[in-house]
């Protein structure tokens, strides 16, 4: 009988000589930019009032290379909002929903939260469009008079809408685009969105806290000319004696921000411009998830959660095992692998949304390097091989 404890592993069982150099795999908060160091922030504006001179005008230069880096046009007020992405989704639900019908659609995790403040909290009985996690709801089916709120990329099974096709030029209800986890990986056809929101942490790996509501001609309209019967909290106030607040897109906050995490960001998008802005970004997170769909296709033990690539993440990858375990075992294996693995500081926060199948979810954004994805295939073998044998 060989004596398999003094025997050197071999094949997946080795321990593989090379790690990811930045194992930041995390689907937010996201890898920060390469380079990115706290000593490279700028400071000058902290210890400041975020309304000196000083602090709106770093606060307008977030907005404003926010504008060149997505290529938003001029017709689409961008501001920063208090409450990260959820706060941005939630000031736009409350502020704006009421007079005409409304569609949710939801696939995964955080869209099925919009479902449950349109039903249960605003009670505006929404018509409900679902799919299960992998799959995509049949856009056709939304009317282009009413109301829709989806997320154009679900974090949590690696679903996104293909593109804007199935939205209606002259459509007579508001899109609401939550692309928290889309905006910088995906080219946006701002024309047919009138309200998209994303928070920063996402494919810009800044930080939390702050959200982006970015509101097109008809969301503006919609503001001024409908009061909606229902109470709002100052956070979610968005305008003055009938007339947008303007001042909260350009600078002028509601309340207080983190100016750290504004020069955070900032820095974000100064790494992106220094690039080649949008088309750099997204040309980045496409490497990575196409590297990782090699790694994926060479091992039948691993598969896409989103059948079609049509569909498929970009950003957000979520991967399933193929096995004949139950989910109860499924759920133990991916934990046990996660955690080989951070302990190995080979990966961190792979594990699959805690809502979402048993599996693995590996961010691709902007931030990470292709390379480190590359890393990445041994270190899964590895850390199956281990998990399975334990
Ligand atoms: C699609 C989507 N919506 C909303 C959120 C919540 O974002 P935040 O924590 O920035 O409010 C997330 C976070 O992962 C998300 O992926």
């Amino acid at each position: 009988m060989t004596d398999t404890t003094t025997a050197p592993a071999t094949g997946a069982s080795a321990k593989p000589a090379e790690k990811p150099a930045r194992p930041y795999f995390s689907s937010g908060p996201c890898a920060k930019p390469p380079g990115w160091d706290a000593s490279k922030l700028a400071t000058d504006s902290l210890g400041r009032s975020h309304r000196s001179k000083l602090g709106k005008e770093r606060l307008k230069r977030a907005i404003d290379l926010t504008r060149e880096v997505l290529k938003v046009p001029d017709t689409h007020r961008i501001g920063i909002v208090p409450a990260s992405d959820t706060g941005a989704v939630e000031m736009a639900m409350w502020s704006m929903l009421g007079p005409k019908p409304v569609t949710c659609m939801a696939w995964e995790s955080f869209g099925a939260g919009w479902v449950t403040d349109a039903v249960k909290q605003l009670r505006i009985d929404p018509e409900v469009i679902e799919a299960d996690y992998g799959d995509l709801p049949d856009l056709t089916r939304v009317s282009p008079d009413h109301d829709v709120i989806f997320t154009w990329n679900g974090t949590t099974s690696g679903v996104r809408v293909p593109n804007g096709d199935w939205i209606a030029d002259d459509r007579t209800g508001l899109t609401f685009a939550d692309a928290t986890s889309a905006v910088f990986a995906v080219d946006m056809p701002w024309d047919k969105l009138d309200v998209t929101t994303f928070s920063w942490q996402k494919v810009m790996g800044g930080e939390g806290g702050h959200g982006i509501l970015i509101l097109g001609p008809r969301a503006v309209e919609r503001l001024e000319s409908y009061t909606p019967d229902r109470p709002l909290p100052k956070i979610f106030r968005m305008t003055k004696g009938g007339k947008l607040n303007e001042g909260i897109f350009e600078g002028s906050t509601i309340n207080t921000p983190s100016m750290l995490a504004v020069e955070d960001y900032i820095f974000a998008l100064e790494w992106a411009q220094s690039i080649g802005g949008l088309d750099a970004l997204v040309a980045r997170s496409e490497a990575n998830a196409a590297a990782l769909g090699r790694i994926v296709a060479d091992r039948d033990w691993l598969d896409h959660l989103a059948a079609d690539p049509a569909v498929r993440s970009t950003t957000s990858v979520c991967l399933k095992l193929v096995t004949d375990a139950d989910g109860d075992t499924q759920g133990k294996l991916v934990k046990k692998m996660v955690s080989l693995l951070e302990a190995e500081d080979a990966a961190y926060d792979i594990a699959s949304y805690r809502d979402a199948p048993p599996g693995l979810r590996i961010w691709c954004g902007a931030t990470v390097d292709t390379a480190d994805i590359e890393a990445l295939g041994p270190w899964l073998d590895w850390a199956w091989a281990q998990a399975k044998s334990a």
